[in-house]
């Protein structure tokens, strides 16, 4: 039989350059390739699996849901749907959840909510949605538009119209979009996590909230990536001291599912109304327990160790060989190395730690929960890997 690489390069869209690698299961925050090799993960899927691949609890209740009712469609009610919505909701002070697989879906589902908001309230030429520069929100033709980096705009074009880029923590340049153009949303994510994991500043953020208000533009905040415990806060926003009008996130929502919400504050809560929108997939029952176990287990001591774990991060990196500086929040950090990223991450492997790039970056994305002995090893082991 050929081998996985083979067939995989052979039958599997080209469209991800892999890492010469087959994993073929794990535990928590340790993975195991095809010959037994033993790699502590620190890239958890891409800010996928919150506890850790395969985590007993979460497989045991999606296991039991899977045996209980594995899909249903959203003509009739599940509880694990509302049960997830209620929670979501009482946890943010939202008040209502639009259910998708994923986080493109879950911006899509925002973005025709504040152009349906304005259209409704403004009219149909209050369309405009301003994006920051650097800004990752997806893959689809939508969501691409509203990414605002260059490099994801030309292959696929016509791209859909109505995005408007603003220079990020920079609040003159929000403003004057705001001025000349018929805007619905400003659209932001508070850590830009493919951008390089770059931190908005603090008051940028509170001046974007102003001008929201000020103006009845919708405030969205994209909490696909740092969401979900992250941050060391349930959602990133929470940091900041703002109150969004929608909140989008997926990624580590169900642990490993492939779930998207799309959150709905009080001004946005009736917006989209029957037939407006749906989703064949969303609100899958399996996927819905998945994340009530994630969700009920991001409690104030889970959120403790995040912080925990960060520290020892920033204790054990700053300053080490080869190390220029790093960025972001919780367990959600950028390592800007002397040598080139993709040497490192390389380096890495061959030792037995699975990190990410974020452009020029290292990218770590821990399992929330990840044992400390195992993340001292793999800090270790990155710091090697960055010596010149
Ligand atoms: C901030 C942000 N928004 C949206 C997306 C798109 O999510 P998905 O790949 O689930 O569609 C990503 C993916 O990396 C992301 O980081």
């Amino acid at each position: 039989m050929n081998s996985i690489f083979e067939i995989d390069k052979e039958y599997v869209a080209d469209t991800y350059a892999r890492f010469p690698l087959e994993l073929v299961s794990g535990k928590g925050s340790l993975l195991y390739d095809n010959e037994g090799k033993e790699y502590i993960d620190l890239g958890t899927g891409i800010a996928v699996n919150t506890f850790g691949v395969a985590d007993d609890e979460w497989a045991d209740v999606i296991s039991a849901q899977a045996e209980k009712l594995s899909h249903v469609s959203n003509l009739y009610y599940s509880e694990p749907c509302a049960i997830l919505a209620e929670k979501l909701c009482n946890r943010t002070g939202m008040k209502k959840v639009f259910f998708s697989n994923s986080g493109a879906e879950a911006n899509e589902c925002a973005i025709k909510t504040a152009r349906k908001y304005a259209q409704d309230k403004k009219g149909g030429e209050y369309y405009n949605i301003i994006t920051l520069k650097n800004s990752f929100h997806g893959r689809t033709v939508t969501t691409l538009a509203a990414t605002g980096q260059d490099v994801f705009h030309t292959m696929f074009n016509p791209l859909t119209d109505g995005f408007l880029y603003a220079n990020a923590n920079d609040i003159e340049s929000v403003k004057s979009l705001v001025c000349t153009n018929k805007c619905a949303a400003i659209m932001f994510e508070v850590v830009q996590g493919e951008g390089g994991v770059m931190p908005l500043d603090a008051g940028f953020v509170k001046q974007l909230a102003q001008i929201a208000e000020k103006e009845d533009i919708l405030l969205i905040a994209d909490e696909v990536q740092i969401g979900n415990g992250r941050s060391g806060k349930l959602y990133g926003y929470m940091n900041y001291g703002i109150t969004p009008d929608i909140v989008t996130t997926a990624k580590g929502l169900a642990g490993g599912l492939p779930l998207g919400a799309t959150l709905f504050g009080e001004k946005t809560m009736d917006v989209l109304t029957n037939g407006t929108h749906g989703s064949t997939f969303g609100g899958n029952p399996i996927c819905c327990a998945g994340a009530i176990n994630v969700l009920d287990r991001i409690d104030d001591r889970l959120l403790d160790g995040v912080a925990k774990r960060s520290q020892i991060i920033f204790d054990s990196l700053t300053g080490a060989e080869g190390i220029k500086a790093i960025s972001g929040m919780g367990l959600m950090l950028g390592i800007e190395t002397e040598k080139d990223a993709s040497e490192v991450v390389a380096e890495c492997m061959k030792n037995g730690v699975l990190v990410l790039k974020a452009k020029n970056k290292v990218r770590i994305l821990p399992a929330l929960n990840i044992p400390v002995d195992l993340l001292i090893n793999a800090l270790e082991v990155l710091k090697n890997a960055c010596k010149s």
